[in-house]
């Protein structure tokens, strides 16, 4: 395949249109090929990427914790599909940052580097229409953090918020290690290997995203081959997410175990539904309740119509429907969207995904050396023997 490229060189700064945000409830995604009808098959029929050399580019990754859950959907990987449209989109999984934390124990990293890759492309990321890789198979990823290591203040990598916060919330885990406070150069690292334009991350990512550019700005005072940028400095593209509660009423999380996987058949989503909290004010079905105090409440906000919306207040207001037929309106929302995510999972075979998973890294790899040619020659690096490259 050929691979889309776009010419090294200086780019106009701050050109890029922003990408628009998808923040809005369900039936508009519908309308909007949100929830996109892309199967195997139509994949594989597709016409070769029609990439536009003036696209602006994003790239944005995930972690590799697991098959994805709702939450996953909503706050990224939506959104994500809608950007590949309009932007040379980059995605990968992390799975090297999955080390920082899981050295110990790497067992879990590989199986759930192909899960997230099958909920990407589950979710409708086309390989087609965007670069889907693993984060490890791209060898600049290892290279690039050696480099801006090297000009990054101890200070601060300290004073990034998640550090301490992190380090204490996963006490369990011994995280005074190099590689862990080292995270941010790898993930800035992973960012300017594409000199892309936009980093879709959700807020928890922002600060992260801001090193980024302090660590390009300051490479690139340090390196100015003739005065030229060589790292430009990305945009973050907030995703706005809409509250998602999970089945205990805290955020969904994965370390809550209070999630809706992408793959939960239906029989398990409407039994998580049945076990999920209300609100808690209404004990009996006689007590009149409140959908704006209520989780399942916060889940018609997001997924159901405006019809089912407007009975679930009446009807939880003067306690003319019970929680047990409010959960199951907001369950056949879900599995609507559920649906067609799990019809298009179920066909990729383990092969497929590798394929593409290869594919998408050797585009990266591409992409990722004219950057590396470029920081290389910048920092003045021993330039090897013609022959030997
Ligand atoms: N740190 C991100 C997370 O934990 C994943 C990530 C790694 C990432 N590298 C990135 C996201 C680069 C955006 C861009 O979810
Ligand atoms: Fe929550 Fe619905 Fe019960 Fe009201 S009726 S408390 S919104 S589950």
């Amino acid at each position: 395949m050929r691979l889309p490229q776009r010419p090294v060189g200086p780019r106009p700064q701050g050109a890029a249109p922003c990408p628009l945000q998808w923040n809005e409830p369900l039936q508009h995604l519908l309308k909007d090929g949100l929830i996109s009808s892309t199967t195997p098959e139509s994949i594989s029929k597709m016409p070769e990427p029609a990439i536009s050399l003036s696209r602006p580019r994003v790239l944005s990754g995930m972690r590799p914790t697991g098959k994805l859950h709702l939450g996953n959907y909503m706050g990224a990987l939506a959104n994500w599909v809608r950007l590949q449209d309009q932007y040379e989109c980059y995605f990968f999984i992390a799975d090297l940052h999955a080390l920082t934390t899981d050295y110990a124990d790497t067992s879990n990293i590989a199986p759930s580097t192909l899960e997230v890759a099958l909920d990407f492309l589950a979710a409708g990321l086309d390989p087609k229409r965007c670069t889907i890789f693993v984060q490890s198979w791209v060898e600049q990823h290892y290279e690039l953090p050696l480099l801006l290591g090297m000009i990054t203040p101890l200070g601060w990598l300290e004073r990034v918020p998640s550090y301490k916060e992190m380090q204490e919330n996963l006490a369990s885990k011994d995280l005074t290690t190099f590689g862990f406070l080292g995270y941010p150069v790898l993930m800035a690292s992973d960012i300017l290997l594409y000199q892309p334009d936009f980093v879709p991350v959700g807020q928890d990512q922002q600060a992260h995203v801001e090193l980024t550019r302090e660590v390009a700005r300051r490479f690139n005072q340090f390196y100015k081959p003739d005065g030229k940028e060589v790292l430009p400095e990305p945009k973050v593209l907030l995703t706005p997410s809409p509250k998602l509660p999970g089945t205990d009423g805290r955020k969904m999380s994965k370390s809550y175990g209070n999630t809706i996987l992408m793959t939960d058949p239906e029989p398990v989503v409407r039994q998580k539904l049945k076990t999920m909290v209300t609100d808690p004010a209404r004990i009996r079905r006689t007590d009149a309740g409140d959908p704006d105090k209520c989780p399942v409440g916060d889940l018609h906000k997001v997924f159901s119509t405006p019809e089912t919306l407007a009975k679930v207040y009446e009807g939880c207001r003067s306690a003319g429907i019970g929680c047990i037929e409010c959960k199951s309106w907001v369950a056949n929302a879900l599995v609507q969207v559920l649906e067609p995510i799990q019809t298009r999972r179920a066909g990729f075979s383990e092969a497929r995904v590798m394929e593409i998973l290869e594919d998408g890294s050797s585009r990266a790899r591409h992409r990722a050396e004219l950057t590396m040619q470029e920081v290389r020659a910048a920092m003045r690096l021993t330039p090897a023997a013609p022959a030997a490259k």
